[in-house]
């Protein structure tokens, strides 16, 4: 197959496009190292030509609503018209479990990227995942040197490799809807990961927990991004994972 991978240089991104490789599909990558920009479609023509279906997993980093819904709106919308036009039949993206449980933050964007290929031109699939083992390094490091904190959370992470393995089965299969929630293989305390990764690190300062504020601290804490019982669960555990950083 000809694969389109929309955000194929970044963390999901790379993993979707080393699979697609080991497959044997003939891969594009779009994204602005690539001379593509999502937002207002500036190099996307005539690099759909001949795909049998579009990936994509680009993203914006912030908490602001605003932001993300004009990331990810602008970026569907420039994909989508593209398809349109190059006469791709299958849109795949990617998506977070519990994406309407915090509608006020980064989730507002994802929210509507979903409705906009729901109602757009092209058949489509549609994966919501749960956070990434990554998510714990990632809140870890948005702190500085002795005022790192772990937020309080309920998650069921899942390796990044296993959400690319599934988006380029999802692909190959042709266009599902709303495919099966994907998780990781069991619950975790999210104040536990962070401090388990600092440890493995070698961060031997204490990292307090705190409560995360606001709609999408409650989603959180609450447990509402967790898997409903129709979730596919992957197999690699978050200590799993630790095990295997190139430096624990
Ligand atoms: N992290 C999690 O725990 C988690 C969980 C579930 C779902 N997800 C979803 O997974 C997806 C991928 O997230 P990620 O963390 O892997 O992303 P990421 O590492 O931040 O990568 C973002 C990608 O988007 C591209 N990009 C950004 N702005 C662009 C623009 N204006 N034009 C063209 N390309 C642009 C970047 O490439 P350039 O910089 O080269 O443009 C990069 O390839 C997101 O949709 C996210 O919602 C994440």
């Amino acid at each position: 197959m000809k694969l389109a991978i929309a955000g194929g240089t970044g963390l999901t991104g790379a993993h979707v496009v080393d699979v697609a490789y080991a497959r044997g599909h003939e891969v594009t990558v779009l994204s602005r190292a690539t001379g593509v920009e999502l937002l207002s479609g500036a190099g996307l023509a005539g690099r759909l030509d001949g795909a049998d279906a579009v990936i994509d997993v680009s993203n914006v980093t912030t908490a602001k609503p605003d932001v993300s819904v004009s990331f990810f709106a602008g970026a569907t919308k420039s994909l989508l018209t593209a398809e349109r036009r190059a006469r791709v039949s299958h849109h795949v993206a990617l998506t977070i479990v519990g994406a309407e449980a915090a509608p006020d933050g980064y989730y507002a964007g994802k929210l509507v990227q979903e409705r906009l290929i729901a109602g757009g031109p092209i058949p489509w699939t549609v994966l919501r995942a749960t956070q990434f083992h990554e998510f714990a390094a990632m809140l870890f490091h948005r702190g500085h040197v002795g005022v790192h904190t772990a937020p309080r959370g309920r998650v069921q992470p899942i390796a990044v490799r296993e959400v690319a393995e599934h988006l380029v089965d999802l692909a190959e299969a042709g266009p599902s809807g709303r495919a099966a929630d994907l998780a990781g293989p069991r619950e975790e305390s999210l104040s536990d990961m962070i401090r388990d990764y600092a440890h493995a690190i070698g961060y031997r300062r204490r990292v307090p927990a705190v409560t995360p504020p606001g709609a999408y601290g409650h989603a959180l804490t609450s447990g509402r991004l967790l898997p409903g019982p129709g979730a596919l669960l992957g197999r690699q555990t978050y200590p799993e994972w630790l095990d295997a950083l190139p430096d624990a």
